[in-house]
Parts: structure tokens; sequence; C-alpha cells
């Protein structure tokens, strides 16, 4: 296999990859689609922010409280450029769920209120959703891209839609003129699936949707980790992702949206920080990015965040997503190879990414993840957060291998190894 990245020398980047399982075997960690490890730069950051200017952020007015708020905000900008933004058009939440909810909130709630004469900011009737508005996401979401969207028809009356899959696990743009229609008032969708690895045709769906005047929202939970992405090309309304899939800490996720979009959103979570001014009847609202930012933030975690997007640049994204690519055709060539698998998505590499659903004939997933933790090789089982495309692709479950930076051929061919032995575990034919 042939890659521009030494995973080997990336390796020594993650200590934890150094540990053994399962009674002495050597980890093989094929899950980063659900999160990835964590570099020593990530880890140190984090730590050396506690270590020396913990405070907490944008109130204080002692010296500490100035360098994390210097922290905090020196993080945002930079994880703003790591995908090509501003700053201010940079919201932290808890994790790509939240960000999606953000947005589906900003819906049912400008909704609410418009239905109560409340007061809204300027521009956010282009959240307020009537009876029979429509909704469109597609049959490949997370779910974390579906419910919060199934909760804003419930609330407002609006009608979810969504566009199919072909049996090879990509969208069916067949009917995209019908299912885009001057009634669609929001699109949103994944840039690359988690379950079936399938990379999605952002710009048709987009020129479909600008055409009718829907806000675009854009799930890149999947994408942002895996290769270069410049928010601003993209053409869309919205992008959400989180940090934990891309090296970073657990608990910080990013929303970016355009600053005419921010600025016309109601809030999501109120209370403290995201106000102007507070009576007892009534607030105001800071303007963004902090309108959507209640409580004291996570500062640490978006120092951490910072400290991977500087590692990921230091890498490279283009031999990221080129590291990856080699280990994806490595992975569908020897998949093949095993009787009885079947990979559930595309299996070629053209348009997919490094997430590699598959079955085994008459063995269920949870079965094959067992028999494969036994050898120490670290996958995930399930229907992965996307039920709907699970049936959609006629299995209950499947099995995901997801490589990524630190891993190489070698992790792959070990996988392979376990998979051969899967089915005479359980006696399957
Ligand atoms: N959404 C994550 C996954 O696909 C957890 O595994």
């Amino acid at each position: 296999m042939s890659s521009p990245l030494d995973a080997r020398r990336v390796r020594e980047d993650f200590p934890i990859l150094d540990r053994t399982v399962r009674g002495g075997g050597r980890l093989v960690y094929l899950d980063s689609a659900a999160t990835t490890q964590k570099p020593l730069a990530v880890l140190d950051a984090g730590r050396d922010y506690y270590l020396t200017s913990n405070a907490a952020v944008h109130r204080g007015a002692h010296q500490l409280a100035e360098e994390a708020t210097e922290a905090f905000e020196g993080a945002r900008a930079r994880i703003a450029a790591f995908v090509g933004a501003r700053a201010d058009d940079l919201v932290f939440t808890r994790n790509a769920t939240e960000s999606l909810n953000l947005m589906a909130y900003a819906f049912s709630n400008a909704t609410a209120k418009a239905a109560r004469g409340s007061d809204l900011p300027k521009g956010a009737e282009r959240f307020v959703l009537r009876e029979g508005d429509e909704i469109l996401v597609t049959e490949m979401e997370h779910h974390a891209n579906l419910v919060p969207w199934q909760e804003v028809c419930a609330k407002t009356g609006a009608v979810l839609r969504w566009i199919p899959l072909t049996p090879e696990g990509r969208l069916d743009l067949s009917d995209l003129d019908r299912l885009i229609n001057e009634r669609t008032r929001v699109v949103s969708f994944t840039q690359q699936s988690n379950l079936l690895g399938t990379v999605n045709p952002v710009a048709p769906i987009v020129d479909a949707a600008r055409a009718v005047g829907a806000l675009i929202v854009l799930d890149s939970c999947q994408s942002v980790p895996h290769m270069p992405i410049d928010v601003a090309s993209l053409g869309v309304d919205a992008v959400a992702w989180s940090g934990h899939k891309m090296l970073g800490p657990t608990g910080i996720g990013c929303l970016w949206a355009t600053s005419e979009t921010l600025a016309s959103m109601p809030p999501f979570i109120t209370g403290g920080s995201m106000i102007e001014n507070v009576t007892m009847e009534s607030s105001t609202y800071a303007e963004p990015p902090k309108r959507f930012e209640a409580g004291v933030p996570m500062v640490a975690q978006a120092v951490g965040l910072a400290a991977a997007c500087d590692y990921l640049d230091a890498l490279g994204m283009e031999k990221v997503a080129a590291h990856e690519a080699a280990l994806t055709a490595h992975a569908l060539t020897r998949l093949a190879e095993v009787p009885g698998v079947a990979v559930v998505g595309p299996t070629d590499l053209i348009d997919r990414g490094s997430a590699i659903s598959f079955t085994v004939e008459g063995v269920h997933p949870h079965d094959v993840g067992q028999v494969l933790d036994s050898s120490g090789i670290a996958v995930r089982v399930g229907h992965h957060c996307a039920w709907p495309g699970c049936r959609a692709m006629g299995v209950p479950a499947t099995t995901r291998m997801s490589p990524y930076i630190y891993n190489d051929a070698q992790d792959i061919d070990e996988c392979i190894e376990a998979l051969g032995r899967v089915r005479a575990v359980f006696g399957a034919r």
C-alpha cells in the first residue's frame, strides 16, 4: 500500500495505541468514525491551559481571566481558519449533535415566538415554519440529523421528506426536482455517511435548494476530519461537526454558519454570557457567536481542538485524505477475499470515505465484533445511529471498520485475518 503518510511515525504521537488489550494482544484501533484517539500535542495543550491560565472567560478583572479569554478566542480563530472561516462565524457547542439541534431549534423557537408575536432578530422570518412547509433530509442521516428535524415537524406542522438510497448506498437524486420544491424550507444532509462511507454530491443538492430559497445545513462530522474543507465555498448556510472525531477532546463541537444566518437566528440555550441586557421582564441577546454560547464554555476543549487542527495541518489534509483512500482501497480489496463478507455501501473508491460497513453471512454483527475484539481489533457494531439507512440497505446492523491516520495496511490485514475465523467460530457455512 502506498501512502504519503508514515502511520508508524504518526502512531508514536498516540500513547494509547501502545497499550495491550484482551490478555496482552496489540490494540488495533479501527473505530475512528466513532471517536479518534488523541495525540500528545492535544493532551498537552489542554493540560497546559489548566496548569497556567485556567479561569472563567469573558468575565473577571484579573490576569488569568484575560489569558483564558485570549486562549479561548485564539482557539476559535485557529479552528475557524482550519475550515476557511471567520472566527465570529464559528459557534462552539458540545458536539455535532448539539450543533444540529441548535439549527433545528432556531426553526421551532422562531415559529413558536412568531405565533405569539414575540420579538425575533431581524431576518428571523426565514426560520418561521408554516403547516405544510417541507424539510428535506436523506435516508442515510445519522439520527443527530434526523430526530431534531422530526421534532421540528411535530412542533410546527412542517412535513419531513427524504432523498432515498440506491442499492449501492448512494443518494438517489432522480427525483430531486420533486423533492426540492417551492414548499422546501430546509435541506439538511450529511456530507459523508458514517454508516456507508458514501461521500455525497453537495453541489447539485445545494443548487436545487438555493433555487427555491431553502436554508441548507450540512452535517460534516465525517468529512472535516478526513478531507480539506473550505466551508464558505460549499454554498451552504451552516456546517456542523465534532471535535472528538478529529483528534480533539470530547465535549466540544462546532457550528459554522454565514454571518447573515447567525445574525437572524433566535437563541437556543439561554442564560449567562449570551445576553446584552436583562430585566425582570425580558432580555435582549448578544451578537453571534456569543448569542449561542450560554454559560461558562469549554475552554480547555477549545484549546485542545485548536492543537488538533495544528496537528492535522502539519500532516496536511490532502495527505490525510490520500492516506485514507489508500487504506480504504486496501480494505475493500481484502474484504472481497473473505468468503461470506459483503460490504454495505459503495464497493469502489469513487466518492467513498474510510468508514466501511460490512456483514458476515450467518453471523450477527455483535458476534463478529466480539471475535475481532478477542484479537485486539476495535470496530463498531450495530446500526451506527443510522437506523433508517440500515433498513434501506436491508440489514439490521453491520460491523464497521473506520481507519484513520495512525492505521496502516497491517492493521487492516490483522482485521481481515480475524474475520476469516469468524464463520468457523460460529459454525456458519
Ligand atoms: N456517530 C458516531 C459513529 O458513527 C458515534 O460511530
